[in-house]
């Protein structure tokens, strides 16, 4: 007898269906056979299978079981097939009735006494099924939540074979899991440094609320010891709160590569990933014989800190060149090429030399200038372009580290910046052509001449700072991105030439 059953698969951040057939001709010896393309872990299933069903109480079929997973072109990874695998031959061998196979999605790995564990990729799979308008999706008790983000589809919460197996036969109904039990709200994140808790170094606390409020990459340079680091990891309290569709997205990719927190079906805060700089290229923007996300898609919608950014190397650091502007990766290979979100903000920290004191008004630096330069140089222009915000971080002096007033508290900063996103939002919901826009950094040039117009002084300060500083037009237009997100952290609404100002003298002195 046959029986299908419908199961997924995850290549890249997408869900595809894939069918399971099995096959049970019960007048031969006894045997299986997997085709259709299986990698060793799903080979591996019919042993599992196998254990589950006779641990569970369940009969093995006899006979010889032939296992197909179609489409056969498409490479099948991983355990999310034991579960359809035995239900198919629970359904091929009487044991459950074939009609309750109809209009429903199937994932799930086993363990050998029958129940059933924890899977990646669970919230595109899901995806999947709403989108192929299939009702019912039976999967691990565990994984149920991060399903139920999905609406409009029944979430069969599955502890064991022997539950699924009575609710199928409608003995001993499993209730769908409640899709609102979750979606109650994103919250802040955990931080453990406030800003209130960083002395002096006040033009980098504004530098860094500038660059949070429109998510503009950033460049914390100075000497060993400043604070560039303790700043740089206090950004996340700071960070705007996440909309659903970000969070969604977000999940997304933690879900695919096997990152999500168990207590958590949803990142309901903005991502900070802070690398080391032996991170291997593929870890940094992805990749792998079956492309998986690196560190630039794990930031997605948050922060990528780069601490002593030169040291990451240029094969590295160029390779940020092409996601830095179009907020996707793609990966090329031989199949085909494969595209994942990386819209992040790119905070970087190093010192001015290999000493660490070039440029320090008490510690003489040791380096010479030709060294100097050729530090520098280890960033190239390009790089350095897409950088909005260049800050430099002095020393901080006794009498400001020994004060004991508190500055600003995080709280204080966050919602200012969660004032001007808000006014972005606002912006850009009306945006009708279906690009996502969502902050000041994210426009392109047409929404630059919409939203960023400047007056006639505005203009001829533009005019100086472009023959000045040798401007690209990247960064002219960079430029007014950065001076409407000061605007809007102002609460104006049109861009003055004060924040044009400020906008300016955050670009890079020393550019070629
Ligand atoms: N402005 C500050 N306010 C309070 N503490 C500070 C400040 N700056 C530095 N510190 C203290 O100094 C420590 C070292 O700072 P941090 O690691 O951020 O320096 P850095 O600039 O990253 O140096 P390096 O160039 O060596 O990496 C911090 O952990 C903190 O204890
Ligand atoms: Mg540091």
């Amino acid at each position: 007898m046959l029986a299908k059953v419908v199961s997924c698969s995850v290549i890249g951040l997408e869900g595809t269906a894939v069918e399971v057939e099995v096959d049970i001709y019960s007048n031969a010896l006894p045997s299986i056979v997997l085709v259709g393309l299986p990698d060793a872990a799903v080979k591996e299933s019919t042993e599992r299978v196998r254990a589950a069903l006779v641990n569970s109480g369940l009969t093995y079929p006899r006979g010889r079981v032939t296992v197909n997973l179609a489409p056969a072109d498409l490479r099948k990874v991983g355990p999310v097939y034991d579960l359809p695998i035995a239900v198919g031959l629970l359904a091929a061998s009487d044991q459950v009735p074939l009609d309750r196979l109809e209009n429903a999605l199937f994932i799930g790995e086993l363990s050998l006494d029958g129940s059933l564990r924890h899977i990646d990729g669970v919230l595109p799979m899901a995806h999947m099924a709403q989108q192929s308008g299939i009702q019912t999706v039976y999967l691990p008790e565990v994984d149920a939540p991060e399903a139920a983000l999905i609406a409009g589809i029944d979430v069969i919460p599955v502890p064991s074979m022997s539950a699924l197996v009575s609710h199928l036969r409608d003995f001993d109904p499993i209730p769908p899991f409640e899709h609102d039990q979750i979606l109650d709200d994103v919250h802040e994140a955990v931080y453990t440094v406030d800003f209130a808790d960083i002395k002096g170094q006040e033009h980098v606390k504004r530098a860094l609320e500038v660059a949070a409020a429109g998510a503009h990459n950033a460049l914390l340079t100075g000497p060993p010891g400043a604070g560039k680091t303790l700043m740089a990891r206090s950004l996340p309290s700071i960070l705007p709160k996440l909309v659903l569709s970000e969070a969604l997205d977000i999940t997304r990719i933690y879900s695919v590569t096997g990152m999500l927190p168990g207590d958590t079906p949803l990142i309901n805060h903005r991502p900070f990933r802070a690398p080391h700089h032996t991170i291997s290229h593929a870890g940094l923007v992805g990749g792998g014989r079956l492309p998986r996300p690196g560190e630039i898609s794990l930031a997605h919608r948050g922060v990528l800190f780069l601490d002593e950014l030169p040291e990451f190397g240029p094969r590295n650091l160029e390779t940020l060149r092409q996601p830095l502007e179009d907020k996707v990766v793609t990966i090329s290979r031989a199949q085909g090429s494969m595209s994942f979100p990386a819209n992040f903000m790119l905070v970087g920290a190093m010192n001015p030399c290999p000493c660490g004191w070039f440029g320090d008004s008490q510690h003489e630096c040791s380096c010479s200038m030709a060294t100097v330069t050729r530090y520098q140089k280890r960033l190239s222009g390009p790089l350095l372009d897409r950088i909005d915000i260049h800050v430099e971080v002095p020393r901080v002096d006794f009498e400001k580290l020994s004060d004991r007033h508190r500055g600003e508290t995080s709280r204080t900063i966050r919602e200012r910046i969660e004032a001007a996103r808000d006014i972005q939002r606002r912006r850009f919901a009306a945006l009708t052509d279906g690009r996502v826009v969502t902050t000041n950094a994210d426009m392109g040039p047409g929404e630059i001449r919409e939203f960023c117009p400047v007056d006639e002084a505005g203009h001829s300060l533009l005019r100086a700072a472009m023959r000045q500083l040798h401007m690209s037009a990247r960064a002219y237009h960079r430029t007014l991105k950065l001076a409407r997100t000061i605007a809007d952290l102002a609460g104006v609404d049109r861009i003055e030439t004060a924040h044009l100002a400020e906008a300016i003298q955050y670009r890079p002195r020393w550019q070629a």
